[in-house]
């Protein structure tokens, strides 16, 4: 290792991804991305829990489409390494040895399990072990940090039980990662619905529940000025509803201004001009991005070759941690 914090992220390549993604996890990714060293990775093997939403050829398009994302938003390949997951077979190795050591009772306390598994009527078993693959994700890297949005702490809580668990079992083989949580972005809510984290399920028959980072700049400021505030008609600071506090939550994690000053420029006004600004400048932030994004899905031997490179140095970082954990287990 360099000697500067090792980062380990990624995002399933399910649907287009949206603005909570992107202010809850890449955003913050790009902020440090000078000072760390980095490894983001397209976990389409996670998205393989829900396969009866999944068409491979959707799946393939999109994990290349959630690289061209990473670069686009700010991800510089020269400082950071970017892969999809099922390209290094050690993860689903890991992920089994880490199987046998996780307590069921630990997977059936997960609340994003209990919630899908709820929706849906059968779930695949993959769903209940799905923290398992993602500790073997961050702990095959010798992680530090793991910037992620806030719906992950409980994720990240189970990583860090389940490393110092095996590290008892077996001796000190894994590090004990921390998790890097933003201060505004953390959890943007849906824009028609504030009492929901905006999610790409969700968008799928909601068409202005979230903004997709790919969506038309109209399609953007429509979905901002519909957006659910309250039943009044201006904002008092003394009763915040949650969509008025998604708004400025969502304008603080773009411009940096505490959503306290937010407020105070925006007392006693028409919801109509906060939902302006907000549109303005998610408009304003995603332009670039998205012109980046069109560049780079012209260049496919680009993104190959870029894929190939910072693959191969990917693994040579797995096989040595996977020598470590097989003989640990007495599997080598
Ligand atoms: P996914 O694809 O569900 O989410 C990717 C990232 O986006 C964040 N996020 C949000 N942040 C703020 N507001 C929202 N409404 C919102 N929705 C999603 C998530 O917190 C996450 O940071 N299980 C992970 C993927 C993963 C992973 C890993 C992450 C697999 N292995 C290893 C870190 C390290 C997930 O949530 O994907």
């Amino acid at each position: 290792m360099s000697g500067r914090t090792r980062v380990f992220s990624g995002v399933q390549p399910t649907g287009t991804l949206h603005l909570g993604n992107y202010l809850g996890a890449i955003k913050q990714w790009v902020a440090h991305q000078d000072e760390r060293e980095n490894i983001f990775c397209v976990v389409d093997l996670h998205a393989l829990t829900v396969p009866e939403v999944i068409d491979p050829a959707v799946l393939r398009a999109k994990s290349r489409e959630t690289v061209a994302i990473y670069l686009a938003a700010g991800i510089d390949p020269e400082k950071s390494l970017l892969f999809i997951q099922s390209h290094v077979r050690e993860h689903s190795e890991l992920a089994w040895i880490l199987n046998c050591v996780s307590p069921l009772g630990w997977l059936e306390r997960m609340t994003q399990f209990k919630a899908k598994a709820e929706r849906r009527g059968t779930v695949g078993t993959g769903l209940l072990t799905y923290p398992t693959l993602m500790a073997a994700d961050i702990l095959l890297y010798d992680t530090q940090v793991v910037p992620v949005g806030e719906d992950q702490k409980q994720h990240l809580e189970f990583t860090r039980d389940l490393a110092l668990r095996f590290n008892n079992m077996f001796g000190d083989t894994f590090v004990v990662p921390e998790v890097s949580i933003p201060k505004a972005g953390a959890r943007v809510m849906g824009l028609d619905d504030a009492t929901v984290k905006m999610s790409k399920s969700i968008a799928v028959d909601r068409p202005h529940h979230a903004i997709s980072l790919l969506d038309t700049p109209k399609k953007m400021k429509k979905s901002i000025m519909k957006a659910q505030t309250d039943s009044g008609c201006e904002y008092r600071p003394d009763h915040a509803e949650p969509g008025v506090r998604n708004l400025m939550g969502i304008l603080s994690a773009i411009n940096g201004e505490p959503t306290s000053s937010i407020g105070e420029r925006y007392a006693g006004q028409g919801y109509g001009y906060l939902k302006k600004e907000v549109a303005e400048a998610v408009v304003e932030e995603l332009r670039p991005f998205q012109e980046e994004y069109h560049r780079l899905m012209s260049d496919e031997a680009y993104l190959d070759r870029l894929l190939a490179e910072s693959t191969a140095k990917v693994r040579a970082i797995a096989e040595t941690t996977m020598t470590r954990v097989r003989a640990a287990v007495g599997i080598d």
